[in-house]
Protein backbone atom coordinates (compact mmCIF):
# COMPACT_ATOMS: atom_id res chain seq x y z
CA UNK A 1 0.00 0.00 0.00
CA UNK A 2 1.32 3.63 -0.94
CA UNK A 3 1.78 5.94 1.66
CA UNK A 4 0.23 8.55 -0.10
CA UNK A 5 -2.55 9.09 -2.71
CA UNK A 6 -3.16 11.62 -5.13
CA UNK A 7 -7.00 13.15 -5.44
CA UNK A 8 -8.29 16.40 -6.02
CA UNK A 9 -8.45 18.98 -3.01
CA UNK A 10 -9.39 22.56 -2.95
CA UNK A 11 -6.86 23.84 -4.93
CA UNK A 12 -6.21 21.20 -8.22
CA UNK A 13 -4.49 17.87 -7.51
CA UNK A 14 -3.53 17.30 -3.88
CA UNK A 15 -1.47 14.60 -1.88
CA UNK A 16 -3.18 12.83 1.10
CA UNK A 17 -1.87 10.49 3.67
CA UNK A 18 -2.77 7.14 2.81
CA UNK A 19 -1.71 6.11 6.61
CA UNK A 20 -1.26 7.80 9.89
CA UNK A 21 1.90 9.82 10.14
CA UNK A 22 3.75 10.56 13.33
CA UNK A 23 5.53 13.98 13.58
CA UNK A 24 8.96 13.46 12.86
CA UNK A 25 8.44 10.74 10.10
CA UNK A 26 9.58 11.28 6.20
CA UNK A 27 6.53 11.39 4.07
CA UNK A 28 8.13 11.84 0.74
CA UNK A 29 11.32 12.93 -1.47
CA UNK A 30 10.74 15.66 -3.73
CA UNK A 31 12.75 14.14 -6.50
CA UNK A 32 13.87 15.73 -10.65
CA UNK A 33 16.12 17.39 -12.71
CA UNK A 34 19.01 19.64 -10.70
CA UNK A 35 19.05 22.69 -12.92
CA UNK A 36 20.78 25.99 -12.31
CA UNK A 37 19.06 29.13 -11.36
CA UNK A 38 19.49 30.49 -14.59
CA UNK A 39 18.19 27.48 -16.42
CA UNK A 40 15.11 27.30 -13.15
CA UNK A 41 14.75 31.27 -14.56
CA UNK A 42 14.52 30.58 -18.16
CA UNK A 43 12.17 27.19 -17.75
CA UNK A 44 9.80 28.69 -15.31
CA UNK A 45 6.65 26.45 -14.04
CA UNK A 46 4.71 25.22 -10.99
CA UNK A 47 7.14 22.75 -9.98
CA UNK A 48 10.85 24.52 -9.17
CA UNK A 49 12.09 23.84 -5.53
CA UNK A 50 14.84 26.31 -5.23
CA UNK A 51 17.65 24.71 -2.98
CA UNK A 52 19.82 27.84 -2.79
CA UNK A 53 20.64 31.18 -4.90
CA UNK A 54 22.44 28.34 -7.60
CA UNK A 55 20.51 25.49 -7.98
CA UNK A 56 16.87 24.42 -8.13
CA UNK A 57 15.30 21.10 -8.71
CA UNK A 58 12.50 21.01 -11.35
CA UNK A 59 10.43 18.70 -10.15
CA UNK A 60 7.62 18.53 -13.10
CA UNK A 61 8.41 14.41 -14.15
CA UNK A 62 5.48 12.07 -13.76
CA UNK A 63 7.78 10.24 -10.93
CA UNK A 64 7.89 12.73 -8.59
CA UNK A 65 4.56 11.98 -6.54
CA UNK A 66 5.68 14.98 -4.25
CA UNK A 67 4.89 17.74 -6.67
CA UNK A 68 1.00 17.61 -5.84
CA UNK A 69 1.76 18.52 -2.37
CA UNK A 70 -0.24 21.88 -2.26
CA UNK A 71 1.00 24.91 -0.35
CA UNK A 72 -1.17 25.74 3.22
CA UNK A 73 -0.15 29.07 5.54
CA UNK A 74 -0.74 26.27 8.38
CA UNK A 75 0.75 23.13 7.08
CA UNK A 76 1.18 19.37 8.24
CA UNK A 77 4.85 19.14 6.74
CA UNK A 78 7.74 20.74 6.32
CA UNK A 79 10.52 20.44 3.94
CA UNK A 80 14.01 20.00 4.79
CA UNK A 81 17.06 19.72 2.78
CA UNK A 82 20.12 17.21 3.47
CA UNK A 83 23.44 18.51 4.55
CA UNK A 84 24.73 19.33 0.82
CA UNK A 85 21.71 20.74 -0.16
CA UNK A 86 21.04 18.43 -2.87
CA UNK A 87 17.93 16.60 -1.89
CA UNK A 88 14.59 17.85 -0.73
CA UNK A 89 12.72 15.30 2.14
CA UNK A 90 9.08 16.12 3.78
CA UNK A 91 8.60 15.28 6.68
CA UNK A 92 5.37 15.26 8.92
CA UNK A 93 5.33 18.44 11.23
CA UNK A 94 2.88 16.90 13.36
CA UNK A 95 0.44 13.62 13.82
CA UNK A 96 -1.67 13.11 10.18
CA UNK A 97 -4.32 11.23 10.32
CA UNK A 98 -5.34 8.93 7.14
CA UNK A 99 -7.27 10.91 4.66
CA UNK A 100 -5.50 14.30 6.00
CA UNK A 101 -3.95 16.72 2.78
CA UNK A 102 -0.12 17.06 2.90
CA UNK A 103 0.87 20.59 2.75
CA UNK A 104 4.11 22.25 3.45
CA UNK A 105 4.40 26.18 3.40
CA UNK A 106 6.16 26.93 -0.21
CA UNK A 107 7.84 30.20 1.30
CA UNK A 108 7.21 34.02 0.57
CA UNK A 109 9.01 34.09 -2.66
CA UNK A 110 6.74 31.24 -4.27
CA UNK A 111 3.60 32.76 -2.56
CA UNK A 112 3.96 36.21 -3.58
CA UNK A 113 4.53 35.38 -7.04
CA UNK A 114 2.61 32.37 -7.27
CA UNK A 115 -0.48 31.56 -4.85
CA UNK A 116 -1.27 35.74 -3.40
CA UNK A 117 -2.30 36.77 -7.27
CA UNK A 118 -4.89 34.27 -7.36
CA UNK A 119 -5.44 34.01 -3.69
CA UNK A 120 -4.68 31.57 -1.48
CA UNK A 121 -6.85 27.93 -1.44
CA UNK A 122 -5.56 26.04 2.14
CA UNK A 123 -7.83 25.12 4.36
CA UNK A 124 -7.42 27.75 6.66
CA UNK A 125 -7.34 31.11 4.42
CA UNK A 126 -10.47 28.99 2.49
CA UNK A 127 -12.20 29.32 6.20
CA UNK A 128 -11.24 32.75 6.82
CA UNK A 129 -13.02 34.46 3.61
CA UNK A 130 -16.21 31.89 4.04
C1 LIG B 1 3.54 21.96 -6.92
S1 LIG B 1 1.98 22.31 -7.61
C2 LIG B 1 0.87 21.47 -6.54
C3 LIG B 1 -0.08 20.55 -7.28
C4 LIG B 1 -1.16 21.25 -8.09
N1 LIG B 1 -2.33 21.52 -7.26
C5 LIG B 1 -1.55 20.44 -9.30
O1 LIG B 1 -2.76 20.15 -9.48
O2 LIG B 1 -0.66 20.08 -10.09
C6 LIG B 1 1.86 23.99 -7.19
C7 LIG B 1 0.73 24.74 -7.83
O3 LIG B 1 -0.52 24.30 -7.25
C8 LIG B 1 -1.36 25.43 -7.00
N2 LIG B 1 -1.47 25.61 -5.55
C9 LIG B 1 -0.78 24.94 -4.60
N3 LIG B 1 -1.14 25.34 -3.36
C10 LIG B 1 -2.08 26.30 -3.53
C11 LIG B 1 -2.84 27.11 -2.65
N4 LIG B 1 -2.71 27.03 -1.32
N5 LIG B 1 -3.71 27.99 -3.18
C12 LIG B 1 -3.87 28.10 -4.52
N6 LIG B 1 -3.17 27.36 -5.42
C13 LIG B 1 -2.28 26.47 -4.94
C14 LIG B 1 -0.69 26.62 -7.66
O4 LIG B 1 -1.14 26.68 -9.01
C15 LIG B 1 0.77 26.23 -7.60
O5 LIG B 1 1.53 26.88 -8.58
ZN1 LIG C 1 -3.30 29.99 2.81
Amino acid sequence: MSKVIVKRSSAGLGLFANQPFQKGDLVIEYIGETISANEANVRGGKYLFELNDNWTIDGKCRKNIARYINHSCKPNCYPELDDKEERVFIYAKKKIAAGEELTYNYGKDYFNIMIKPMGCRCESCLSKTS
